[in-house]
């Protein structure tokens, strides 16, 4: 076959399992597999993403109402590496002492996790930077947790403006950071970004 037409499909999700949804990062399955947690703000497209990667509907629960998931939820992936979905951040109905409670325990498990190779953190496509996101960002950079960035729900927009959106948003992460971190452009309803993804998470596996 031509060299030229080899496409590196990265990796198949052949297994997806729900673990374990706990609050406590100590009750999480033992650290010994690569794991990738999914985080941004309520209703970003976290649940749906982990869907669209697993060729699943219903593996993680989506809603159209913000706030959904709500505790650190473990999925296995071929028996090889674990996939979190993680509760949504800056979600304004609820209570102050009930985000002060998330906050802590994403926070604690974040830092702490050991297996933790890279955090994914979802950004809407269709909206200006956020303080909330930039903050969030900065305070993983700070703490030194590796992430990247996926923007989401790329199909609710056309081409142009969406090239013009995440433009802007390099420009802004440019005023805080030196380098960018991986980017990536997905969307769960055309599939957008899945191989993309998929063959990042191979190659961080491959290289632990
Ligand atoms: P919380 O768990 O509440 O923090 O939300 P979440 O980030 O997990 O969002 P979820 O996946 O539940 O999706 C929120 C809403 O956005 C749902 O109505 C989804 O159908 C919709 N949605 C998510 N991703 C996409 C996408 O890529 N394209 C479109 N058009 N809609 C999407
Ligand atoms: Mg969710």
């Amino acid at each position: 076959m031509a060299g030229s037409s080899f496409i590196n499909t990265g990796m198949e999700v052949k297994t997806a399992k729900f673990i374990v949804s706990n609050t406590d990062y100590k009750k999480c399955p033992a650290p010994t597999k690569p794991e990738y947690a999914f985080i941004g703000r309520s209703n970003v497209g976290k649940s749906s993403l982990i869907n669209m990667l697993c060729n699943q509907k219903a593996l993680a629960k989506t809603s159209s109402n913000p706030g959904k998931t709500q505790l650190i939820n473990h999925f296995d992936i071929n028996d090889e590496w674990y996939l979190v979905d993680l509760p949504g951040y800056g979600y304004a109905k609820v209570s102050k002492v009930q985000r002060a409670k998330w906050e802590k325990f994403i926070r604690t498990y974040l830092k702490n996790r050991e297996n933790l190779y890279n955090v994914f953190v979802l950004i809407d496509s269709r909206i200006d930077p956020q303080k909330i996101d930039l903050e969030f960002m900065e305070w993983l950079g700070k703490n030194g947790i590796p992430f990247s960035i996926v923007f989401t729900k790329a199909d609710k927009l056309r081409q142009n403006q969406l090239s013009r959106n995440i433009k802007a948003y390099r420009k802004k992460l440019l005023e805080t950071w030196e380098e960018l971190p991986v980017q990536f452009t997905t969307s769960s309803e055309t599939e957008l970004g899945k191989p993309e993804l998929l063959s990042y998470i191979d190659s961080i596996n491959k290289n632990s």
